[in-house]
């Protein structure tokens, strides 16, 4: 056989150490919430369009963990979905490890599907309460033919489930004969199932009691670790992402508006926004300082304000604000932040 004859071997392009895994561009996702159309007709009302994210870009390095905080409402979820392409964005593109997840229905995006996983707030979404744990693991394994035979499945759920600090007889159980935080270790280890490389967590600590949130959160860690996954964490709590992060996202209204290592966010907050969270939340280091409430609230997406929509809740805003949008800057530390207060050197 000569060469032109050999059959042309597809070798996959071998992952760098310094390509991110995900590569977020410029994402969007607008809601179409009008009423029904002949409520429309007849009172004569447009369309009611809800931009729940505008304008996100992001990256992740293989093995870090960036988080994303805001408050209720600012679009943490809905970029979540998009992450794992439960949404498809409205406009920009979201690209794991070299591949557009828009590909993610066709022949070509299948190797991906059991890449990306994501972890709910309520395990209870992810958990059918009719079937047995061993079931409700070995689903994914099933569904994604990665192990043959009965008894090799039944010994890779007793594995997963002793890697999520569960007992192997905890198999022939029900979920409802779990406590929350046990319930959320099973959606771990059903996550964990179809050996993925990327895992988008939503919230998945906020309904639980504060102490299990920490064996939890320590467990997901101690998981990243020995399997070398990346991570996408969401938490309205900035203690949480203290907890868990290498990076944060701040988003308010849809918008990213702070972007930055954990270390620099929480020593050098810039946003007046991220300061606001930060001194809100419970001192950290407990020296003792005041708590203060995070003030106002956060306006209807519906109608958004004019320029910076953060303008009504801020200290700083002037008439700039009120009428241009900040868009976000990189400044000498790599951090990005969208103020026109950061970059006019003023507050
Ligand atoms: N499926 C949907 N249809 C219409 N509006 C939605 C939908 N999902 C979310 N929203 C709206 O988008 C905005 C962002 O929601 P979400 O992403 O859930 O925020 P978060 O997770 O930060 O609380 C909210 O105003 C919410 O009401
Ligand atoms: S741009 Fe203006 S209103 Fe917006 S956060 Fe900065 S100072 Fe405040
Ligand atoms: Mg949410």
């Amino acid at each position: 056989m000569n060469a032109a004859e050999r059959p042309v071997k597809i070798v996959p392009k071998p992952a760098q150490a310094g390509e991110p895994l995900v590569v977020v561009e410029d994402i969007t996702k607008v809601f179409d919430v009008s009423p029904p159309w002949l409520n429309r007709v007849i009172e004569r009302k447009p369309r009611t369009l809800l931009r729940a994210v505008d304008g996100v870009s992001f990256e992740i390095a293989r093995g870090e963990t960036l988080a994303l905080v805001g408050e209720s409402g600012c679009g943490k979820s809905t970029v979540a979905r998009m992450m794992v392409g439960l949404y498809a964005p409205s406009r920009g593109r979201v690209a794991f490890d070299g591949t557009d997840l828009a590909t993610l229905g066709t022949a070509a995006g299948k190797p991906l599907r059991s890449k990306l996983q994501m972890i709910f707030q309520d395990p209870y979404a992810s958990l059918n309460p009719r079937w047995k744990v061993a079931d409700i693991i070995a689903e994914p394994i099933r569904v994604h033919r990665l192990i043959d035979g009965d008894a090799a499945i039944l010994a890779r759920v007793a594995q997963l489930l002793q890697h999520v600090g569960l007992a192997p007889a905890d198999a022939e159980k029900y979920p409802h004969q779990f406590s929350g935080g046990q319930r959320q270790r099973l959606s771990i280890a059903r996550a964990l199932a179809s050996q993925p490389t990327f895992l988008v967590c939503d919230e998945p600590t906020s309904a639980l009691d504060v102490s299990v949130q920490a064996q939890v959160l320590n467990l997901m860690r101690d998981i990243q670790r020995q399997d070398g996954l990346t991570y996408l964490f969401i938490s309205h709590n900035l203690a949480v992402v203290h907890h868990v992060s290498d990076r944060v996202g701040v988003m308010y209204l849809g918008r990213i508006v702070e972007l930055a290592d954990k270390s620099t966010l929480f020593s050098t907050p810039r946003h007046p926004y991220t300061r606001m969270l930060l001194d809100a939340i419970p001192d950290m280091q407990m020296t003792g300082k005041a708590r203060t409430p995070v003030a106002g609230e956060v306006p209807n997406p519906l109608n958004p304000p004019t320029g910076c929509t953060f303008h009504p809740r801020c200290p700083l805003a002037n008439d700039r604000c009120k009428a241009e949008r900040p868009v976000l800057r990189r400044l000498d530390d790599g951090a990005q932040v969208a103020c026109h207060a950061v970059e006019e050197g003023r507050g």
